[in-house]
C-alpha cells in the first residue's frame, strides 16, 4: 500500500513537471496602471496566485495615475493584433470594447458574483447580459487625508465644512506646512472639482454629473463650486504642476504637506510606509460630503485571443481568482480599497476601510452611492474628456468662475 502510494505521488510529480516543462503554460498578458508602492504590492498578490496556478504572467504595467497612458497603450496593442488577455478597464469603457466585439465572456467563473456584490457594480461588469469583466475592489474618492502630527501641531481638527477647511489651511500655512498637497494633472484636478460638486449634495451631484442637467450646470451654486475650487488652488505649493499623485501623498506622509484630496489608493501608500490611521494620519470625508460616497471600481476586461470568441482556461481562472474571497481581502488590504464582495470579513481591515464599508452600505440605501466621473465610471470618455478640459483649464488659469460655468455647460453637450 505504502509503495503504491509512493509511486502514485512520483507519477503525479512527473505529470506536473511535464505540464511545466513539456506543455507550455498559458501566458496571461496583463495590462494595468498599478505602479506605485501600494499598487504594486496589491497586484503582485494576483501575479503570485496565477503563477502558483501554473500560468505565466506577462506584465504590462503602464505608469500614469488614473490610467490615461494605459488606455492609449491598450489601443496600440489591440490595433497591432496583440490584445492582452486582460486589461484594467472600467465603467462605460467596458461597454465600448464589448461593442467592438473584442471581449470574451467569463460567465462560467461568475456563478456567485451577483449574489455577493452591490447590484450597481455587478451590472457594470456585463455586456449583453454576459460578464466580460471582473471587479477588484471599491475605491472611495471623496476623502481628505490629513497628517495627524501636523494637525496636532496647529491645534486643528478634521474640517467638516468649507469654512473650517479654509481656516485649517490658513493654520497650516502659518506653520510653514503646504496646506494642500496636490499634483497638477487633469485627473487630480478633477478629483478636487468633483468632490466640491459632491459637497453641494448628492442630488446636486446627480443633476450635474449624471443627468448633465443644463439648469443646474448653469446655476449660481455651480458658480460657487468654481469659486471654492479656485480658493483651494491658492493653498497648493509652487511645485504642484505635473506632480504624480503618490508624490503628493508622500508629502502628507512626511508632514511637509498637511492635507490631500485623493481616492483611498492613497491609503495604500500610507500603509506601504507603515503609517497607521488615527495615529499617523486621518481619513475624513471631504468637507460637506460625509453622507455621500463617490466610488470607482477597478476591473479587468478579458480580450479575445487569436480571434477566439471563447475565454481561455487562463482567463477563466483569472476572473475566478479576482473575485475569490481570499484575493478580494488581501488585494484591498494592500490597495486601500474595500472588497466588492460583501461576504468578505472586514475584521482585518483598519478604521478607514471599516468606515468606507459602513458608508458604502448606508449610501447604497440612501441613494448617495455615486459613480465617479473623474475615474471613468460615469459618462462617455468624450463627454468626460470635455468636462475635464474645462476643469483643468480653469485650475491652471485665472479664469472667472462664471466663465468656467459657461464653458462647463457647453462641454456637457459634447457627446
Ligand atoms: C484607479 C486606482 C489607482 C488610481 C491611481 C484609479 O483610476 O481606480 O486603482 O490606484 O487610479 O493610479
Amino acid at each position: 500500500m505504502k509503495r503504491s502510494l509512493t509511486s502514485l505521488a512520483a507519477g503525479i510529480t512527473l505529470l506536473m513537471a511535464g505540464t511545466h516543462a513539456g506543455l507550455a503554460a498559458e501566458q496571461l498578458s496583463v495590462l494595468h496602471w498599478w505602479t506605485s508602492g501600494g499598487e504594486s504590492k496589491a497586484i503582485r498578490v494576483l501575479k503570485d496566485d496565477m503563477t502558483k496556478q501554473g500560468y505565466e504572467w506577462k506584465d504590462f504595467a503602464i505608469a500614469g495615475g488614473a490610467g490615461a497612458a494605459a488606455m492609449t497603450a491598450l489601443k496600440t496593442q489591440v490595433i497591432s493584433g496583440n490584445a492582452p488577455s486582460a486589461a484594467q478597464i472600467k465603467g462605460p469603457l467596458i461597454q465600448d470594447w464589448a461593442d467592438q466585439d473584442m471581449l470574451v465572456n467569463v460567465d462560467q467563473s461568475a456563478t456567485d458574483w451577483k449574489a455577493h456584490s452591490p447590484s450597481q457594480i455587478d451590472s457594470s461588469m456585463k455586456a449583453g447580459g454576459h460578464y466580460v469583466a471582473a471587479p477588484f475592489s471599491v475605491h472611495r474618492i471623496n476623502w481628505l487625508w490629513i497628517n495627524k502630527v501636523d494637525l496636532e501641531k496647529v491645534g486643528g481638527a478634521a474640517p467638516t465644512t468649507w469654512p473650517e477647511f479654509f481656516a485649517l489651511a490658513e493654520k497650516f500655512r502659518a506653520a510653514g506646512i503646504t496646506p494642500v498637497a496636490h499634483g497638477g494633472q487633469p485627473w487630480q484636478d478633477m478629483t478636487i472639482w468633483e468632490t466640491v460638486v459632491l459637497s453641494q449634495g448628492a442630488d446636486f451631484y446627480r443633476k450635474v454629473l449624471v443627468d448633465l442637467d443644463q439648469k443646474t450646470l448653469t446655476s449660481p451654486q455651480m458658480v460657487q463650486v468654481f469659486e471654492i475650487v479656485q480658493k483651494i488652488r491658492g493653498y497648493f505649493d509652487k511645485g504642484y504642476h505635473g506632480r504624480d499623485w503618490n508624490l503628493a501623498t508622500a508629502m502628507v506622509i512626511s508632514g511637509s504637506g498637511g492635507m490631500q484630496f485623493m481616492g483611498d489608493w492613497a491609503k495604500g501608500e500610507f500603509a506601504n510606509a507603515n503609517k497607521k490611521p488615527d495615529a499617523d494620519y486621518i481619513c475624513a470625508a471631504a468637507p460637506g460630503t460625509s453622507n455621500a460616497y463617490t466610488y470607482t471600481v477597478d476591473s479587468f476586461a478579458f480580450f479575445q485571443q487569436n480571434g477566439k470568441k471563447q475565454a481561455s482556461p487562463g482567463q477563466l481562472a483569472l476572473a475566478k481568482t479576482i473575485m475569490s474571497v481570499d484575493f478580494q481581502q488581501q488585494f484591498s488590504l494592500y490597495k486601500g480599497s474595500i472588497p466588492v464582495r460583501l461576504d468578505v470579513s472586514m475584521d482585518k481591515f483598519d478604521s478607514c476601510a471599516r468606515k468606507s464599508f459602513a458608508d458604502e452600505q448606508a449610501t447604497i440605501k440612501s441613494g448617495a452611492f455615486l459613480p465617479s466621473l473623474a475615474f471613468g465610471n460615469l459618462q462617455s470618455p468624450v463627454t468626460a474628456g470635455a468636462i475635464t478640459d474645462v476643469v483643468t483649464n480653469f485650475m491652471n488659469s485665472n479664469e472667472d468662475p462664471k466663465e468656467g460655468v459657461r464653458k462647463l455647460a457647453a462641454a456637457a453637450k459634447i457627446k
